[in-house]
This record gives C-alpha cells, sequence and structure tokens, in this order.
C-alpha cells in the first residue's frame, strides 16, 4: 500500500521516515526534502554514532570489544544536542556541547555502532529522544526503525535500498576524501556486516514498514530521487 497516495498531508506539516540500509545516501536525500519542505532533517544513526563515539572515549568499549553493560551505564552521562550549522545546510552533532559531527563518522566508529545499537537502553532512550523531536511533525528522520518503531504513524515512509557495490563505492570515495586510510575491501566487508547485523538484531530490526514506498537508487542521481520524491509528495495534497 501506497501510504503517501492516500490524502494524509491535507496542507498539514507530516512525518517523512526514510529507513534503509547503510550508505544508501539516506541523509544525502533526506537532507535535500527537508530544505524543498522547510521540514528539520533528524540523522538518527548520528545519534547512536554519537553514543559508540563515547563509549570509545570512555573505555566501553576496547580492542574492538564492546562491553554492553558499560555502556549502558555511560548513558545517563551523554547529553545529545543537535545545532543548525547555515553552512552545512544540516545540523551538528554535540555531544555534551562538544562538536562531534566529525568524528563520528570514522571507521573505527562504524566498525562498533551496529554492536551499540542493539543495546536496549541504547535503544529505549534514542528513541524517546527522536520522538520528542517529532512531536511537532515538520520532520524528516533517517534511520533504520523510523517508519516501524519511532513513528509507525508517519504519514510517509520510504524504505531506500541500493547495490552493496555501490554503497561500498560511495562511502569509499567519502572517507577517502576525508584522508582515512580504508581500502575499498575493507569498506566493503563493514556495509555488507552492517546489513546482517541491523536485519537480524533482536531489537527493532530493520526491516522494511508494510506501507513504506521503495526507492532503489543505484542508478539515480539526487536531482532524479528528488523528482521520484516531489511526485509522491505531490499526489498527497
Ligand atoms: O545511518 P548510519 O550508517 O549513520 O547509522 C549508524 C548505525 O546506527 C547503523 O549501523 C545502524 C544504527 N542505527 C539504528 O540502529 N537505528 C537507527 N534509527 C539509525 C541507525
Amino acid at each position: 500500500m501506497e501510504r503517501c497516495n492516500d490524502d494524509a498531508r491535507k496542507g498539514k506539516k507530516i512525518v517523512i521516515a526514510v529507513d534503509g540500509f547503510s550508505s544508501c545516501g539516506k541523509s544525502t536525500f533526506a537532507k535535500a526534502i527537508a530544505a524543498r519542505l522547510g521540514y528539520i532533517f533528524i540523522d538518527t544513526g548520528a545519534m547512536y554514532r554519537a553514543v559508540t563515539l563515547y563509549a570509545l572515549d570512555h573505555g566501553a568499549i576496547r580492542s574492538g570489544m564492546v562491553d554492553e553493560e558499560a555502556v549502558a551505564a555511560l548513558l545517563k552521562d551523554i547529553e545529545i544536542t543537535f545545532r543548525f550549522n547555515p553552512e552545512r545546510g544540516a545540523s551538528d552533532i554535540y555531544v555534551n556541547g562538544d562538536l562531534a559531527e566529525g568524528r563520528i563518522r570514522t571507521i573505527e566508529v562504524s566498525n562498533c555502532v551496529s554492536r551499540v545499537s542493539s543495546i536496549r537502553e541504547v535503544r529505549e532512550k534514542l528513541v524517546a529522544m527522536q520522538q520528542r523531536m517529532g512531536r511537532d511533525r515538520g520532520v524528516v528522520m533517517d534511520g533504520r526503525d523510523i517508519g516501524t518503531v519511532v513513528f509507525p504513524d508517519a504519514e510517509m515512509k520510504i524504505f531506500m535500498t541500493a547495490d552493496p557495490k555501490v554503497r561500498a563505492e560511495r562511502r569509499y570515495a567519502e572517507l577517502r576524501a576525508k584522508g582515512d586510510e580504508v581500502s575499498m575491501e575493507e569498506v566493503l566487508e563493514n556495509v555488507v556486516s552492517r546489513d546482517r547485523a541491523d536485519m537480524n538484531r533482536a531489537i527493532s530490526p530493520l526491516r522494511q514498514a508494510p506501507d513504506a514506498v521503495v526507492l532503489d537508487n543505484s542508478r539515480m542521481s539526487v536531482d532524479e530521487q528528488m523528482a521520484w520524491f516531489m511526485e509522491r509528495y505531490e499526489k498527497m495534497a
């Protein structure tokens, strides 16, 4: 069922849930939609990354081993906030007042974030925060469980996917551009293992909501994706 074909919008601000696999370009797409509609864009993956970074910095992850109890115990000390950065046209994430935007996107964080995001206490804290942030609608939220758990009543749900090789190539280019000395094999392995971990975890696994529309952007430019979106969005008016 294409939920966005019905008349749910009627001129009111809505919640747009963008879920899907890692490195699909969800954030780029969600950010572009938010800018177009004047909505707030919320990158929920950044929130799981921020907790992972804090756990790395505070000894709850050592040599790639995640101590789940230690991560859960740290949660009370972590305050996550977003501040709009006009240069990026999106919000930067801060952990306890410190800018964390660049540091959350390293391969070290990427390698541990799936484990951290499978911890019940972490999900409970971040889901509650996300629900508060979208309480007044007018948000585009990207993640894995937005249309299924965070906002099961989202008026529009998009499930994004793309060929794993295409996704790894995109992530590889991004990391190399930042000077990260990663190999293509390492990035592809990270993409594939995160897909597996995200789909198979016990709590809130990555699933396509039954009322989500699928967007496979393997061979689509950002402009083509926007055109795809606007066609559906305008039908809701
Ligand atoms: O979108 P991303 O790659 O930055 O997300 C980082 C990790 O966080 C990803 O491996 C899965 C997890 N995640 C999640 O479990 N639930 C969300 N709503 C968003 C991200």
